[in-house]
């Protein structure tokens, strides 16, 4: 597997994979791999001749200090694993080859879903992922771009990014790949203490548990039900949300020919944990 360090390095054998014709599938990501990143890259290995990732802790799109700061850093694992997923090449970029004007990120339109949900908790956050995923496009150049549903938001958000530039990049969703309790893998799940590991499936129970009220009690009597049971647990509910899959504003009524999918945020002490479900 290359490693490429320089923004050079990467542009040259990018070229070189084009100039053999080579389709190109990219999965990006922040490090701190773990088996759910495996699917993006089974995913895009099925359906391109090369595979690049990146690994760039992205600090545009924190709005927090502290959750940048404690983000986890584990290059040479990530590089193993990547190694043995199969993957070609990974990008690994400084500060500076991504920002060389300085840590700013571009203003967008995504057409309001960038107000919804985590736009409402975190300002500016899809402002730092568009800047950064439009920039890490543009000179990776992939044919295929693979990004997980566990963040649905940010996905519906790339896809929009790629309508309004036209970049000419094929964006897929892969489904979210949880542990065999259910909660959903991600890189801040190292944060959370045994106990806390073991209560976190609350988030998917309850999102199983919506999945069955659904279309059965109002909605406003699943919000109360969910409201109840966080209440009565030692994660903070940040946010519950059943909302339309496509526009993303949250469901006050249902409409037989839209799709519906709840989505949940919760703290657990300063460990922020997200997770959605589509809703049948
Ligand atoms: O989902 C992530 O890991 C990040 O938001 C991404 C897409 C790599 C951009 O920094």
């Amino acid at each position: 597997m290359k490693v490429l360090k320089s923004k050079k390095t990467l542009i040259d054998y990018v070229e070189r994979q084009r100039e053999m014709g080579k389709k190109i599938g990219f999965a990006p990501t922040m490090g701190a791999l773990h088996r759910g990143h495996l699917s993006l890259y089974k995913a895009a290995k099925k359906e391109n001749d090369e595979v690049i990732s990146s690994i760039f802790v992205n600090p545009t799109q924190f709005n927090n200090p502290d959750d940048f700061q404690k983000y986890p850093k584990t290059l040479e694992k990530d590089l193993e694993l990547l190694e043995k997923a199969g993957v070609d090449a990974v990008y690994v970029p400084n500060v500076e080859e991504m920002y060389p004007d300085g840590l700013n990120s571009k203003k967008y339109d995504f057409d309001g879903l960038e107000n919804e949900m985590e736009g409402k908790y975190r300002p500016g956050h899809f402002d730092g992922v568009g800047t950064i995923v439009e920039e890490l496009f543009r000179q990776v150049q992939p044919h295929n771009a693979y990004f997980g549903e566990k963040d649905y938001q940010q996905l519906a958000i790339i896809k929009k990014m790629i309508e309004k530039t036209k970049l000419p990049v094929k964006i897929h969703g892969v489904p979210t790949l949880r542990e065999e309790d259910g909660l959903a893998m991600s890189s801040r799940n190292v944060r959370l203490t045994e106990t806390q590991r073991k209560e976190a499936t609350i988030i998917y129970e309850t999102l199983t548990k919506v999945k069955e009220w659904f279309k059965v009690i109002s909605l406003e009597e699943i919000k109360q039900k969910v409201t109840d049971i966080f209440r009565n647990s030692n994660f903070e509910l940040e946010y519950f949300v059943i909302a339309d899959e496509e526009t993303l504003k949250e469901a006050n009524a249902i409409d037989e020919d839209k799709k519906y999918r709840a989505f949940i945020v919760a703290y657990a002490d300063t460990v922020r944990l997200i997770d959605n479900m589509h809703l049948g």
